[in-house]
């Protein structure tokens, strides 16, 4: 089963707050329920997951999640150093990894040390490791959740348009070099995104009303809207970012 996002489930919630809630408890769930293994997640960037890293650092949140089993990757990060204000690691790590048990050797940051893309195949590595194999196999997918966000300018994880990787068939990790954010990053490719059982969209805020009603459709002309997952498709929005406050 391929699930495209004109097949998407969308769940729109009264807020921003509502929507990292039902988040947090859907991380617990699956977790919960993975009958056994790692639980590898793929954490979305940018500033819509702080409210979900927040809570789920809430011990009373924290407390239902068995950490040991969870594996945690990123769909993308900003070529910066480790620590830098805009890196994607040093925002989940402070709000949540540093706040939590799970095991250091569980945390898997998209390295930033030597070139976009020797860091890029380093983490491709990582990847193939922590799945057990260097092809991905139908059925057995690389990832239990891959979160993602949507941008005003319909990328998704650092997918962005006009962009080579967006064509990029094999590689699981590529580079990509916007020119409507800063700095060069590192991002999954469409093919890693698919490698999944659950792919969930948050998308909060105003701004998001055009990308969001497009991305619905299915719009292919936007790299969101050529996500696919061989699971299911959750997309994850307030009032706001679904249009509903006018
Ligand atoms: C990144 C993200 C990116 C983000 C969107 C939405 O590293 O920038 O992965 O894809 O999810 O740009 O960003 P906001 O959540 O800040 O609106």
């Amino acid at each position: 089963m391929t699930t495209d996002m004109r097949h998407a489930v969308v769940d729109v919630l009264e807020d921003a707050d509502a929507v990292a809630m039902k988040m947090a408890e859907l991380f617990i769930k699956v977790v919960k329920e993975k009958p056994a293994g790692k639980v590898r997640i793929a954490l979305s960037g940018g500033s819509t997951p702080k409210k979900l890293f927040t809570i789920l650092a809430r011990p009373e949140i924290a407390g239902q999640v068995d950490w040991s089993r969870v594996e945690l990757f990123y769909g993308d990060e900003r070529y910066v150093p480790d620590g830098h204000a805009d890196s994607n690691h040093a925002s989940a790590r402070e709000l949540l990894l540093s706040k939590v048990s799970i095991p250091a050797g569980q945390v898997h940051p998209m390295p930033t040390e030597t070139t976009a893309v020797e860091d890029a195949a380093r983490y491709q590595t990582s990847l193939q490791k922590a799945y057990g194999a260097d092809t991905l196999e139908a059925g057995r997918p690389l990832f239990d959740i891959v979160m993602l966000g949507l941008g005003t300018d319909g990328h998704t994880a650092s997918l962005f348009p006009g962009e080579a990787v967006l064509d990029e068939k094999k590689a699981w990790v590529g580079v990509s070099a916007p020119k409507t954010a800063p700095h060069e990053r590192l991002t999954l490719t469409y093919p890693a995104i698919a490698s999944s059982a659950l792919v969930v969209f948050l998308v909060t805020g105003e701004n998001k009303v055009p990308m969001l009603a497009r991305l619905r459709q299915g719009d292919g002309s936007i790299p969101s809207g050529r996500i696919v997952s061989e699971g299911k498709i959750l997309i994850l929005a307030d009032r706001a970012a679904a249009g509903e406050l006018s």
